[in-house]
């Protein structure tokens, strides 16, 4: 969706786009009515011509629309997000617990990580790092996908003892689709039978070509075992990054995207969110999804109370009317009455969607029946 010219918006009140150019040039701003305004510059003029703010599509409702751009001057650096994808069982979470000085691993029933963890870890120069750990089973490919969206870049993991597997490859298919940089992380080299080698050379046939065989994707070999490489994986990371100019801009009303949620029995709704953009505080009043809600408190990977959570810092939000949907936008508002106004629209869209639906879902069953 874009911002709104100013005859649009004329056309929309009824007004003569002449009569709002002249409020806004009251307001200090030179616009013709061929000239885009921002959402808060509309909503400002649709009130100043005396009218409610009342949303007839889809595209005005939707505060996750791009509609206002963060200038250039408000933009300051943010840590990286990292996601870590390969086959199962290659160390993805291993090597994340090497990197936190954790034990995640062994908390997961079967050593299988069923959802995606996100954490961020301090260097030792005192630089962050948000990292996302993917499930790395087939049926979360969904996920991981999303995973993906929100990801600067990905550190794919392969085990040397075991080389490219089918997951290897899809991980491989979802960072080209992505269009992020990918750092190759040879893990398990502590092993007897690891073969670096044969990893770079078959990555060839996927067309990742890393450094050692004279291409550009960094690759570093790694043990989540005995900690080798680690550092210079952390430095790749680091390297990577600082090429990137990562930047938000912190002060504003934050806008963050889902990155799990569930229900629990004694918190109820919780999502771990990470910050795309703005601080996110607690006390904000914001909408995610069909859901509303207003942060009653924040916690961090160690399960730490936080009040402000800046970009790139992921946090599980409690406060949420009800549970949203992985790759949902949480996006901070300005009332009550605004967040009940937009989560109850999408509501209605999302009821709209699934009656319009419905007969498809029939045929499906039928034919499942046959
Ligand atoms: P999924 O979450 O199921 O996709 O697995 P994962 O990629 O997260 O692998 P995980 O970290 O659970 O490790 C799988 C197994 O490999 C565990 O038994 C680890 O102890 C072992 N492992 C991981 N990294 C290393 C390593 O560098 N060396 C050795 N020897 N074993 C490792
Ligand atoms: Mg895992």
């Amino acid at each position: 969706p874009e911002a709104i010219t100013v005859q649009e918006l004329a056309n929309r009140m009824a007004e003569k786009g002449a009569d709002l150019v002249k409020s806004l040039f009251k307001m200090g701003m030179m616009v013709t009515v061929n000239q885009t305004i921002d959402q808060d510059t509309a909503e400002l003029l649709v009130t100043e011509f005396g009218h409610n703010i009342q949303r007839v599509s889809e595209s005005d409702i939707d505060i996750d629309a791009s509609f206002d751009v963060d200038a250039e001057e408000t933009l300051k650096p943010r840590p990286p997000v990292v996601t870590i994808m390969g086959h199962v069982d290659h160390g993805k979470t291993s090597l994340l617990d090497a990197l936190r000085g954790t034990d995640v691993v062994r908390g997961e029933a079967g050593g299988i990580t069923q959802h995606m963890g996100a954490y961020q870890i301090k260097t030792k120069n005192g630089d962050l790092v948000t990292f996302l750990d993917t499930p790395g089973h087939a049926a979360f490919t969904q996920m991981r996908m999303r995973g993906a969206n929100v990801t600067d870049l990905v550190v794919l993991v392969v085990a040397a003892d075991d080389g490219i597997m089918p997951q290897t490859i899809e991980a491989i298919n979802h960072t080209k689709a992505a269009g992020v940089p990918m750092i190759v992380a040879i893990n398990k080299i502590d092993k007897p039978e690891a073969n670096p080698q044969r990893v770079r050379e078959r990555l060839l046939e996927h067309e990742v070509v890393v450094e050692a065989m004279s291409g550009d994707v960094q690759d570093v070999e790694v043990s989540a075992k005995t900690g080798a490489g680690l550092d210079e994986l952390i430095e790749k990371i680091l390297l990577q990054a600082e090429f990137m100019e990562l930047k938000a801009n912190p002060d504003r009303d934050a806008e963050a995207t889902v990155i799990e949620a569930k229900l629990d029995k004694g918190k109820g709704p919780l999502a771990t969110v990470l910050v795309k953009r703005g601080t996110l505080r607690v006390g904000d009043i914001f909408v995610v999804g069909t859901q509303s809600g207003r942060v009653r408190a924040m916690l961090d990977d160690k399960g730490r109370q936080v009040k402000e959570a800046p970009p790139a810092l992921p946090v599980e939000v409690l406060g949420i009317g009800g549970v949203p949907m992985a790759g949902d936008l949480l996006s901070v508002v300005e009332s009550e009455q605004r967040a009940r106004e937009v989560s109850g629209y999408r509501q209605e869209q999302a009821t709209a969607k699934r009656t319009a639906t419905a007969p498809a879902s029939l045929d499906t069953m039928f034919s499942a029946l046959q």
